[in-house]
């Protein structure tokens, strides 16, 4: 079969005849229908990612570890799971029947692969505990993942969406009932997120940390003496940067409150999926995608134009 092989840490997917994978007891054969390509997948390839080793350490190896596809009976599942050197960029993969779940009709391949952008903005409500009527910010909207984000905190009955973002053009697009552009000196960032703060931010979905989320911890912090309302902020990505410069005052008198997207995830992600492929169905949430063949994929792999759209690998 064909599968995209990356042979370096870095290196570009190329495509290889490999040896079919063999079902065993317990395994399924799957073809492949649908990969997306995330950040994640090139962190990992590029040995950036704190799961990288396993990959790195069986190159040559087919990167991605999910995706969509049909069992031998034609049922469209979701597969996960997938071990270093296998992964999802193939024609057909082999996993574990217990790591594939049945893909609800009506939600294209192309489609069900993306769909963990729009679940995982769900940890706004599952994590950060969002109820009708609060005030989101958005930090990173202008990615995949934050644009979705924006479209689930209205679903979500958001009564204020903030936006960040550093490419004025995009920031428009996006939806928010306001924006900071954080492309600017660091004084300049402080003033926008207070003024842009309303009452408060009540449930930050983070995908940068770095910079901006120090810049946000340090306009939290109020001039005077007062008791804090919460701002919850739940960590999902760290797109500026791996760590940042927390000041005692940030968490001590600013009513920071920092979560894990995982918070709450073993209880509350099976209606997060269930609520976000509804919304898909009825059309209430779109999902930005950029389909392309599984022969181009040193072609896709390097594309730096998609633009708030998620890249999702396809058979031919
Ligand atoms: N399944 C998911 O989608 C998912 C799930 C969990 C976590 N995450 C994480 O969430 C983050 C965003 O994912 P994505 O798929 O939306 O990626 P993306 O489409 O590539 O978007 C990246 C976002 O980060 C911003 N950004 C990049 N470098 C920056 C910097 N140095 N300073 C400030 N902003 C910067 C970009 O802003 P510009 O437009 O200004 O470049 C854009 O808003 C990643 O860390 C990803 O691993 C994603």
């Amino acid at each position: 079969m064909k599968a995209a092989v990356v042979d370096r840490p870095g290196g570009v997917p190329e495509i290889r005849e490999v040896p079919d994978p063999q079902a065993h007891d317990g395994e399924v054969l799957v073809t492949v229908a649908a990969v997306a390509v995330e950040n994640v997948d090139r962190a990992i390839v590029a040995g950036t990612h704190y799961t990288a080793a396993e990959f790195q350490s069986a190159l040559p190896a087919i990167p991605c570890f999910d995706g969509i596809g049909h069992l031998p009976d034609g049922t469209t599942v979701g597969f996960g799971g997938l071990r270093p050197p296998r992964g999802a960029l193939a024609e057909h993969v082999v996993v574990p029947v217990a790591h594939t779940v049945p893909i609800p009709d009506g939600i294209e391949p192309p489609t069900a692969a993306a769909l963990s952008s729009a679940i995982t903005a769900m940890t706004m409500r599952t994590a950060g505990g969002l109820t009708a009527g609060e005030t989101v910010l958005i930090q990173g909207a202008t990615g995949v993942a934050g644009r979705l984000a924006v479209q689930v905190a209205r679903l979500l009955g958001a009564g204020r969406v903030v936006a960040t973002g550093r490419d004025p053009a995009a920031l428009k697009e996006v939806g928010a009932d306001a924006v900071i552009n954080t492309a600017v000196d660091d004084e300049q960032v402080v003033r926008a997120f207070r003024e842009n703060a309303g009452e408060r931010y009540d449930v930050v979905l983070d995908y940068l940390w770095g910079r901006p989320t120090e810049l946000l911890a340090r306009a939290l912090v109020p001039d005077s003496f007062a008791l804090p309302k919460p701002t919850r902020l739940v960590q999902i990505g760290e797109s500026a940067g791996p760590d940042i410069r927390l000041t005692a005052d940030a968490l001590r008198t600013s009513g920071l409150e920092i979560y894990g997207a995982a918070r709450n995830a073993a209880t509350g992600m099976a209606t997060a999926y269930q609520q976000v492929v509804e919304w898909v169905l009825t059309g209430a949430l779109t999902i930005p995608i950029v389909t392309m063949p599984l022969r181009s994929i040193a072609e896709a792999w390097t594309r730096t134009d998609l633009r708030g759209r998620r890249l999702v690998i396809v058979p031919g």
